[in-house]
């Protein structure tokens, strides 16, 4: 088979690179390890900037979008006896949206079955060749059969553990570990807030987000190895109560529907391109879950590349050889602002650590430049 784009990985990424592409006329074939249903169920963030609401809808994506996500105009920032709501709007003019990334996925897959496009599902032992060259992806497809794609370019959408950001000689790599984990909890109860709490404790971290008006997300800082047998839902129910809960407010509990314990990394690897191949979302970079910041730059990856490879098929390759400098500029910017929210809100160190973060919650919603800083990194820069 031959294409022009061959994409590696069919999670949000690889799915909107080649919705964007197909609207550029530019055909693509998407190779994926995992059953469509497996990538359609796997729970991640549900935060959308408004530069990506609005790609998305520019796209055609936005219909589902704009009936069931829910606008939000800040988040709440909070430690013991104080939350403080952090108004974006007000802020800066911009707001952000709750759609659930398995959301914004099922979209993806709906308008790639309607465009026609081709995807592989459960491909086995895919191979890149001749990245340099002639580029090619080879693997055994659900029925067996070996198969092979040849493109003009291949674009690793395959996330941290594909074998895209292999086929890169001597990448440099930046990884920061952090010295605890997120349990993160879906469970059929109405949230308790209107829009997300952010709490620091003594205790540890916890987070109040939603799925819709009768699904709640939840997290709480636990050990990087915490065994999550340990964690019964009476158990998380109080944890969330204590580390949550401020004078004249009561969490509401309810039936809790899935639990799991979520790694805490910071990870860049460059460059994103060689000769032929282009990296583009957790292939290329990781950011702890803090900041909402995944998918939005996978997002943001994948509408620089789309209009790169654009431009080079018509001719023009200064977008293409200025990619891997573009998109790593925001990379690195969505990495800092991901690793200060996680510094900041996560108890870690002694206790001169956790006054100094003490002293930044309370700067950050008593001055209006600090306040500004936060909103302008969490609701997203321009793309
Ligand atoms: N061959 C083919 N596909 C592969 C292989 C492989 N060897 N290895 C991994 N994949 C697939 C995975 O099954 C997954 O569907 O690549 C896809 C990568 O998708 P994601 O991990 O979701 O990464 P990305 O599309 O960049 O989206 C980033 O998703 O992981 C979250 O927090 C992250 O919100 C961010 C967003
Ligand atoms: C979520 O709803 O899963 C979520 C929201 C905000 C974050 C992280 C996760 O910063």
């Amino acid at each position: 088979m031959r294409t022009q784009v061959v994409i590696v990985g069919a999670g949000p990424a690889g799915l909107l690179l080649s919705h964007l592409l197909g609207l550029d006329g530019i055909d693509s074939v998407l190779v994926e390890r995992q059953t469509a249903e497996y990538v359609q169920a796997r729970i991640r963030a549900g935060i959308l900037e408004a530069g990506t609401v609005e790609l998305l809808r520019d796209a055609g994506l936005g219909a589902r979008l704009d009936v069931e996500g829910m606008e939000h105009r800040g988040i709440h920032l909070q430690w013991p006896e104080h939350r403080h709501h952090v108004d974006f709007a007000d802020l800066i003019g911009r707001s952000v949206t709750v759609y659930g990334q398995t959301e914004v996925t099922k979209d993806l897959m709906a308008a790639r079955e309607k465009a026609g496009r081709p995807a592989y599902y459960s491909a086995d032992g895919v191979t890149l060749h001749d990245v340099t060259g002639k580029p090619s992806v080879t693997f055994v497809d659900s029925d067996g059969k070996a198969r092979r794609i040849d493109a003009d370019v291949v674009v690793g959408c395959d996330g941290f553990h594909g074998p895209s950001r292999a086929s890169i000689p001597d990448p440099q790599v930046w990884e920061r570990t952090y010295p605890f984990a997120w349990l993160g909890v879906l469970a059929d109860v109405a949230p308790s807030t209107d829009e997300l709490i952010y709490a620091w404790h003594p205790d540890g971290f916890a987070m109040h987000s939603m799925r819709s008006p009768r699904v709640s997300r939840f997290y709480l800082q636990v050990a990087p190895d915490e065994d999550i047998a340990a964690w019964s839902d009476d158990r998380i129910w109080a944890a969330l109560s204590e580390r949550l809960g401020v004078p004249g407010w009561t969490l509401e509990t309810g039936p809790i529907t899935e639990k799991s314990v979520l790694p805490m990394r910071s990870f860049v690897a460059t460059p994103m391109r060689h000769g032929n191949l282009y990296l583009a979302g957790d292939a290329a970079h990781i950011v702890p879950p803090t900041g909402a910041k995944g998918l939005n730059l996978a997002v943001a990856d994948v509408a620089l590349l789309a209009r790169a490879l654009t431009a080079a098929v018509r001719g023009d390759d200064r977008l293409v050889d200025a990619y891997s400098e573009t998109a790593l500029r925001r990379v690195w910017r969505c990495t800092h602002f991901s690793w200060w929210m996680t510094s900041m809100l996560h108890r870690h160190g002694d206790d001169f650590d956790a006054r100094l973060q003490l002293a930044q919650l309370q700067r950050t919603v008593t001055s209006e430049a600090a306040a500004k800083e936060l909103a302008e990194n969490y609701a997203g820069l321009p793309l």
